[in-house]
């Protein structure tokens, strides 16, 4: 099975947020990615809009012909967004307004109502529903209850450490993307990924699809997007390859 790629393009949108200009253009980077094979495009609305805006998922919902998945926080009011906008898929990610980037998994033992009332409405709507979740077995099994379409796990900890430490991060992985797939729900993750570190990640069985958004924005700078998004896809491809 190959692996589906989405590439998360909020840091084109960081770029043109620095100068409060109108380029460089997510939208135009979605669709570039799209030509150099993306299957699908990953925005993030954070609630203080730093970088993706309201008007930048209208316009990538009109733009994105593959996959749009619009990656938010558990309010209403990103609710109400997502119902307006209808994305193919909505990822469910913990939010704090001080962070740098999204900084560990839902916590779903502790917000399950809210979790649960939010998929429930999505669903109705005919939005796909994933998880973002910590190679955390209690959390992964809260949100099997919930009837979640996918759940994408945190590779941020594995990534971020080397070694002896980075082994028994990717034996979390493996264990936690186990559970999903016996939990018969699809498997993604992302976070931190990059060329150099994807290609264990990418040959956890059953994993399905990776969102990578900073490594290959960055990779763009001195390559152009569309052989940053070849690479990568060719090192996900290599290390699929060397699992069958
Ligand atoms: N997946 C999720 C759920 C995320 O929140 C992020 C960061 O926005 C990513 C993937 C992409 O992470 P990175 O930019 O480190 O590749």
């Amino acid at each position: 099975m190959s692996i589906r790629l989405h590439i998360n393009i909020d840091h084109v949108a960081t770029v043109r947020n620095a100068r409060g200009v109108a380029y460089p253009d997510p939208v135009t980077a979605a669709s570039l990615c799209e030509l150099a094979g993306a299957d699908g495009i990953t925005c993030h609305l954070r609630e203080d809009r730093r970088h993706i805006r309201d008007e930048d998922v209208k316009r990538l919902r009109e733009a994105v012909t593959t996959v749009l998945n619009l990656e938010m926080g558990a309010t209403d009011e990103m609710l109400r967004i997502a119902l307006a906008t209808r994305p193919d898929v909505v990822t469910l990610v913990p939010e704090r307004r001080e962070e740098r980037t999204t900084e560990g998994g839902l916590d779903v033992l502790g917000r399950r109502d809210v979790l649960g009332r939010m998929t429930g409405a999505l669903r109705e709507a005919g939005v796909r529903v994933s998880f973002f979740l910590a190679p955390d077995a209690a959390q992964i099994e809260a949100a099997l209850g919930l009837g979640v379409d996918q759940i994408e796990l945190h590779t941020g900890e594995y990534c971020h450490h080397s070694g002896a430490r980075r082994a028994a991060e990717l034996e979390r992985l493996g264990a936690a993307a186990r559970q999903v797939v016996e939990g018969r729900v699809a498997l993604a993750a992302g976070h931190g990924l990059t060329r150099a570190n994807v290609g264990p990640v990418a040959a956890l069985p059953g994993m399905e699809e990776l969102n990578i958004g900073h490594a290959v924005i960055a990779d763009a700078i001195f390559l152009g997007l569309d052989r940053a998004v070849r690479d990568l896809r060719g090192a996900i491809e290599r290390s699929v390859g060397a699992r069958l």
